[in-house]
């Protein structure tokens, strides 16, 4: 089968590679049907992501048809049609029973891998690196899914289409976790950084959630202009001014936003030339692994009190983090990958009644074929790209 294959940093090529079979009592083999490109994956691309081997197969956001099933998997047949949530997940461990899929205790083979670097393990993921199992993800063919008993989640519903429903693997859930982790009460004001397809869910989401307005915040106009027109946020382009903290100061009556959503993750950009010299070195040299411009600012801006929700993407350590705001302010800080499996039901709901059409964000389709061009004009924001969908067939 077709696959899209990590080489090296900045090199993706789409392989022939062997088709997944069953491993385990619980797996399934699924038919991918419809994948898509996530910003997760350009962390992997650039390789600030460590465990990343020669050969690696890409890709946590799929959907398809169910075409194997182990004989443990009682409550799927083969012919359904499935989202799979990108974490891989038990249902039955301590994790698990609590809803924090994403931290299951037995899908990670590489478990002790991930426990040097980060204290505990978390769980396994699809095409995420050896760190979260090294389990081959969904932008090819096929894709075996394990403990296809807990994660996939069926579409009975035939007027919706592939590309209404396939964000419930990840990025629609986790710009909901990223607004429901800010606890929102009726008249909250909602500041988020990034206005990629996180940053979009979560806009729409806060308002869902009950936020009086929400500021978006980024420097590409188009990705503005996106949350203004399809989720009623208002918009900072922190390239047009000098100081975000200041202008959501002036936008909050002098207070600061009630919670701040961090969807930009650690390889953020800065407007100060020497400033964003100064970590992109740092970060090259491993003598910091992350960038955390979009965090920090967040935590400065956000009112005494308030919420910082971080639904962007960190791997390991930050340089010159903010923790004096966060005591003396009586800050709170929620994080999290996203518990995917805890959202996709009543997610799916409010799609079907008309509440989210989380369709907006894609700007491009293509084939399976041209995905190291998606991965690219993705990257680099051209031709207004937001979101690229792909077709295996
Ligand atoms: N927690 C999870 O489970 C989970 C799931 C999916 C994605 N993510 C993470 O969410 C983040 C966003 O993903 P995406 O798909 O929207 O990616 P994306 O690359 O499309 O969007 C990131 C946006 O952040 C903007 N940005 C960069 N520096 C900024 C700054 N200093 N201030 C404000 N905006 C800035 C960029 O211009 C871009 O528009 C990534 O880190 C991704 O790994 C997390
Ligand atoms: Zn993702
Ligand atoms: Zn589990």
């Amino acid at each position: 089968m077709k696959a899209n294959c990590w080489i090296r940093p900045n090199h993706l090529e789409v392989q022939e590679v062997p088709e997944p079979k069953i491993l385990n009592s619980r797996d399934a083999i699924v038919r991918i049907t419809t994948t898509a490109i996530c910003g997760s994956d350009l962390h992997l691309l650039d390789g600030y992501v460590p465990a990343m081997r020669k050969g690696d197969i890409l890709g946590h956001e799929f959907m398809g048809e169910v075409v194997e099933l182990g004989p443990g998997v009682k409550n799927l047949k083969v012919g359904d049609r499935v989202v799979v949530p990108f974490p891989i997940a038990c249902g039955a461990c301590n994790a698990c029973v609590n809803e924090m899929y994403s931290l299951c205790e037995n899908s990670n083979p590489h478990a002790g891998f991930a426990e040097k670097l980060l204290g505990y393990p978390t769980s396994g993921v699809f095409g995420y690196s050896h760190l979260t199992g090294g389990f081959a993800g969904g932008q090819a063919e096929y894709a075996r899914v394990p403990f296809a008993d807990v994660g996939p989640l069926k579409i009975e519903n035939d007027d919706l289409s592939d590309e209404k429903v396939l964000f419930l693997s990840d990025i629609l859930p986790t710009g909901y976790m990223g607004a429901e982790m800010c606890d929102i009460k009726p008249g909250d004001v909602i500041a988020i950084w990034g206005a990629g397809p996180v940053g979009q869910f979560a806009a729409a989401s806060a308002f869902l959630l009950g936020a009086e307005r929400v500021i978006v915040i980024d420097r590409f106009p188009y990705r503005l202009k996106m949350a203004a027109e399809n989720t009623g946020a208002e918009t900072i382009n922190y390239e047009e001014i000098t100081n975000v903290r200041e202008a959501l100061k002036q936008m909050t009556g002098g207070r600061g936003p009630d919670a701040c959503i961090d969807a930009v993750g650690l390889e953020a950009h800065h407007h100060s030339l020497p400033i964003y010299t100064y970590d992109k070195a740092k970060q090259f040299a491993r003598n910091e692994s992350d960038r955390p411009y979009a965090l920090r600012q967040a935590i400065l801006a956000c009112r005494n009190g308030g919420t910082v929700s971080v639904v962007g993407v960190y791997g390991g350590f930050i340089d010159k983090f903010p923790m004096g705001a966060v005591m003396n302010r009586s800050l709170t800080i929620k994080s999290g990958q996203c518990h995917v499996h805890r959202y996709m039901k009543p997610l799916l709901e409010r799609i079907e009644k008309g509440e989210l059409d989380p369709t907006f964000i894609i700007t491009h389709r293509m084939s399976l074929d041209e995905t190291p061009k998606g991965y690219d004009i993705f990257k680099h924001k051209q031709d207004e790209c937001m979101k690229v969908v792909l077709s295996p067939n």
